[in-house]
């Protein structure tokens, strides 16, 4: 197992990329499932749960090739010969559900496990359940799967208001919708760009979608979908994550292909914090002055709210701010597995439910600590970057991920840094 050091304390300068988007990848993927021509993506990122995605389409017939080092994906799913996504792929990526949506629509039935629990909560598949029953498909769960059936005729278009704008669910019925008989109404969808770049996609394969980006998303179901060729969005996770970098520890950074539309409300926390940053035709470039951060107040929210997925981020932040905060996690109900951890690098942060009160010190303390999901992991290499002294971050195959090459991008930027093996 990987671990990761950093001596900590070395101001920030450089350019780094922005690679395509994780969340938008993998929803992207599965919606090769829904047309029997070849499916084509461009700028995909080099993760591990790409790798994962990849396996799982394999294992329903489809031919995935990771071609120039994982930065195209090419695919096509003529003949599908199995339908059933197994527990041993599922369990290792909840966005294995994202395949429910497309499986029904193409070939009228699918049997998925249910993820389980992860690290940050639950996660059930209740909203994606009743979101795809909207639409005529039959669900039952028997040992651990969902068996799911269409129709003899296929999906029908139907109507569906979600209690929560869950982004699975949303993509799943999207998806399930575009091949369904008539028309299709979600209220409530998710709003998330991800969801934009799916639609952007499913549009060019012929699909007949308007509202997204809306609270109320319309589509009108067509016989058959084309293949294509499409550019994934770049990832406002990764951007957001290393926005903090040069904020937490100084220095000038430029993150190229970054755009500030993606992340308004985690820009706005930003500047009321007082971390100084601009968008140039290049991308977004931080400045920042160590030590000059104020502490603000975070809730976490669906989109455009503040994303619960730079939230641990943030909180690493918070953890040498000047002032006391709090930061409340809506989302998830257990995403705030980065505190303890950061509580041994020497942070004041107390924890009730789902909110955490942050008291800015002078500065953390490098320890040895331990990463519990991806997120929480990359804070506390934020964290070590600020840090006096040497942190050692363990378990860093959940970084692997959702950060490509992030060892080679900090060092480029002058951090000390290095992944070993243990
Ligand atoms: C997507 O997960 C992202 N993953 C997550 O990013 C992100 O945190 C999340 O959206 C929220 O923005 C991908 O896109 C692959 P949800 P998803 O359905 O679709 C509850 C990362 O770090 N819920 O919007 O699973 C659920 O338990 C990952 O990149 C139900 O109760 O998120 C959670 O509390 C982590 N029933 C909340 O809704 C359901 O049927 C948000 O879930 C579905 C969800």
């Amino acid at each position: 197992m990987d671990s990761i050091l950093i001596k900590g304390g070395e101001p920030l300068s450089g350019v780094i990329p922005i690679a395509g988007a994780k969340n938008a990848c993998l929803t992207l993927m599965p919606a090769t499932l829904l047309s029997e021509e070849p499916v084509t993506l461009t700028n995909a990122p080099r993760l591990s749960d790409i790798k994962t995605m990849s396996v799982l389409l394999r294992s329903f017939g489809a031919e995935v090739s990771l071609l120039n080092s994982g930065l195209v994906i090419a695919m096509s799913s003529q003949k599908l010969d199995n339908l059933r996504a197994d527990y041993n792929i599922v369990r290792k990526m909840r966005a294995s559900n994202l395949v429910l949506g497309p499986l029904l629509a193409r070939a009228g039935e699918a049997v998925v496990s249910l993820p389980g629990g992860c690290a940050i909560g639950a996660r059930p598949m209740d909203i994606h359940i009743s979101a795809l029953e909207a639409l005529g498909a039959k669900i039952k769960l028997k040992d651990g799967y969902l068996y799911a059936r269409a129709p003899l005729t296929g999906l029908k278009g139907g109507r569906h208001k979600m209690h929560f704008a869950s982004v699975g669910a949303t993509e799943n019925f999207l998806m399930a919708a575009s091949l369904a008989k008539g028309t299709s109404i979600l209220e409530n969808a998710a709003r998330e760009p991800e969801i934009i770049d799916l639609v952007s996609c499913l549009r060019k394969m012929g699909a007949n979608i308007e509202g997204e980006g809306t609270h109320t998303i319309i589509i009108e179901g067509v016989d058959r979908l084309d293949g294509v060729t499409h550019r994934v969005i770049c990832d406002r996770i990764e951007l957001g994550t290393y926005m903090l970098a040069p904020a937490i520890v100084g220095g000038e950074v430029t993150l190229a292909g970054g755009h500030l539309r993606l992340l308004t409300s985690f820009c706005e926390k930003l500047a009321e914090a007082g971390v100084d940053f601009s968008e140039t035709v290049d991308g977004i470039t931080v400045r920042q002055m160590h030590g000059e951060v104020q502490a603000v107040n975070v809730t976490t929210e669906v989109f455009p709210g503040f994303p619960t997925d730079l939230q641990a981020q943030m909180m690493a932040l918070m953890c040498t701010a000047k002032g006391a905060c709090y930061l409340e996690e809506t989302i998830f109900e257990n995403r705030f597995m980065h505190a303890p951890e950061l509580i041994r690098m020497g942070a004041d942060i107390e924890v009730k439910g789902g909110t955490a009160k942050v008291t800015g010190i002078k500065r953390l303390k490098g320890a040895q600590v331990m990463a519990t999901d991806l997120r929480a992991s990359v804070s506390l290499i934020l964290a070590g970057l600020a840090a006096e002294g040497e942190t050692k971050v363990n378990r860093v195959y959940h970084l692997d991920r959702g950060y490509e090459k992030l060892t080679e991008k900090l060092s480029s930027l002058g951090a000390v840094i290095e992944r070993i093996s243990d």
